[in-house]
């Protein structure tokens, strides 16, 4: 009988992804000292970090990890993405993760003005209208 190998199935990648972008590296408490740096490029870095792997480089929800990703990554270039949606709204998912979505919480991963910063950045995908 027929056998699937033993090789990493698509979701246990994800998995492990998920936890280094979620866990990875130090939390706040690792550089408690206040940030003097512009919130631009820090949220950019930290774009790059935590989320490009899913959201894509670019926003485009086309990361990496996103081909085995079911429900896709949110692509923040899609003008109907931010039809409605307010950046507290964001924050919070951020903070919370989505339920029934591999969107990961960042509460105690990000501090909340490293959420900001990140949230601040996702703007910066949104087309023009
Ligand atoms: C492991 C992959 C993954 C990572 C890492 C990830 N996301 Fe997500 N994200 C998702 C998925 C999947 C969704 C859900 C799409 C859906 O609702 O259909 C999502 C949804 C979202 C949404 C939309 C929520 C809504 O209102 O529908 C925002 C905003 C978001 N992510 C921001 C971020 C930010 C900021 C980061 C980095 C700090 C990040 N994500 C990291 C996979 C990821």
């Amino acid at each position: 009988m027929w056998r699937r190998p033993r090789a990493p199935t698509p979701a246990a990648i994800v998995v492990a992804l998920v936890t280094l972008v979620a866990c990875g590296g130090g939390g706040p408490a690792d550089h408690a000292a206040p940030a003097p740096e512009a919130p631009g490029p820090r949220g950019a870095s930290i774009y790059a970090l935590r989320c490009a792997p899913c959201h894509g480089p670019e926003g485009g929800g086309d990361g990496p990890a996103a081909a085995s990703i079911d429900p896709k990554p949110r692509n923040f270039r899609d003008a109907a993405f931010w039809h409605g949606r307010t950046a507290e709204q964001l924050r919070l998912v951020v903070r919370q993760g989505k339920p029934g979505t591999l969107m990961p919480p960042f509460e105690g991963v990000l501090s909340s003005a490293e959420i900001d910063d990140v949230v601040g950045h996702l703007e910066s995908f949104r087309p023009a209208s």
